[in-house]
């Protein structure tokens, strides 16, 4: 088991495969970086592979694949097929934009995959089109049908932001509660490659909104979830993540791993350590040192308003958010 110093148990890990992105989007990847991390130092998946394995032997029992957008790497359903074949318990999900969702939906579901959170921020043609910087709403909508007719499990992730689609949030909620998929409204985080100007809706304004609408009991957090659950009247349960917030990193369970092999404490921090020299060494017990040393330096909570008020300078497209 990976215990850090606050007596955490660590079991979720996070792999980014590419920071690269089909899309756009305003409040994360608005213009293509000036250079991509070249191929030839991502690891390949027989090395990611090596790693899962030490992971989920060191007790890692959840493992989200992500991007930028995980689906630009090719032949990603084998690498979800080494890792289900390994151990079949293992709560594998993944976190899309759903562009290419409809033409892999299928062989992902029959390589292990169980869950999946995709990004619907607009139901509107031409705010998605603002939004992620190309007409992408048909594909993602066939992509999230698809998803699920297949027997996917999915979740919607929304950043509501004022003057683009703040008044489409009661429309995704019942968009996404026809669908029996739950919907978490994510407070905009602002970084450095965002686009400048983007206003976004603070939980407290989004609870407004929703609670003109409709009666809903707080839940608070459920396990280690950053979300704050709410419940409707009929049962119907929706987030919100409130990333200044700390309280949820009490009970913070996870680790990201970027596709270069950099494994990172919290999203928060720039601090990491790489275990790509290790895995290509095939030097497990190299591999699994790094594991725990990063465990161990994991910071007890975010540094969002701290008296420095420093952050991580890392793009959220390296780690996927
Ligand atoms: N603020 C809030 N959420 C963000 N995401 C990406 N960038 C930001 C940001 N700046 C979210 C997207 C996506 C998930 C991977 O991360 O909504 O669903
Ligand atoms: Fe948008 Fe996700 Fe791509 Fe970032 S990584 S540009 S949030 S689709």
């Amino acid at each position: 088991m990976l215990v850090d110093s606050y007596d955490r148990v660590v079991d979720y890990l996070r792999v980014s495969v590419t920071e690269r992105c089909n899309f756009r989007c305003t409040y994360c990847m608005p213009e293509k970086p000036f250079s991509w991390v070249p191929k030839e130092n991502l690891l390949n998946f027989d090395e990611l592979f090596e790693f899962m394995k030490v992971a989920i032997d060191e007790g890692i029992r959840k493992i989200r694949i992500t991007g930028g957008e995980p689906l630009l790497r090719e032949d990603l359903d084998v690498f979800i097929k080494m890792i289900y074949d390994y151990e079949p318990s293992i709560d594998l999900a993944m976190t899309s934009n759903a562009f290419l969702l409809k033409g892999t939906a299928q062989r992902l579901k029959d390589a292990g995959l169980k869950r999946i959170n995709v990004s619907i921020d607009t139901l509107k043609p031409e705010i998605a089109q603002e939004i992620a910087g190309k007409d992408v709403l048909k594909n993602v909508l066939e992509g999230v049908e698809e998803a699920l007719k297949v027997g996917l499990k999915v979740k919607v992730n929304m950043v509501p932001m004022k003057t683009l689609n703040a008044d489409e949030i009661i429309d995704i909620l019942e968009y996404c509660k026809a669908r029996n998929m739950s919907v978490r409204f994510i407070e905009y985080m602002e970084n450095k490659y965002a686009k400048e100007g983007i206003s976004g809706l603070k939980s407290t304004e989004l609870l407004t909104i929703l609670g003109e609408k409709y009666e809903f009991s707080d839940d608070g957090f459920d396990g280690s979830s950053p979300s704050h659950y709410y419940t409707m009247k009929d049962g119907y349960r929706f987030g919100i993540i409130e990333p200044y917030a700390d309280d949820f990193c009490k009970q913070c369970n996870r680790i990201r791993l970027t596709a270069e092999g950099n494994l990172i404490p919290c999203l928060y921090f720039d601090e990491s350590m790489s275990i790509a020299e290790a895995v290509k060494r095939g030097d497990i017990k190299g591999a699994a040192a790094v594991l725990k040393e990063v465990v161990r330096t994991k910071p007890e909570k975010n540094r969002w308003g701290g008296e420095d008020g420093e952050s991580s300078s890392r793009a959220f497209y390296e780690t996927g958010g």
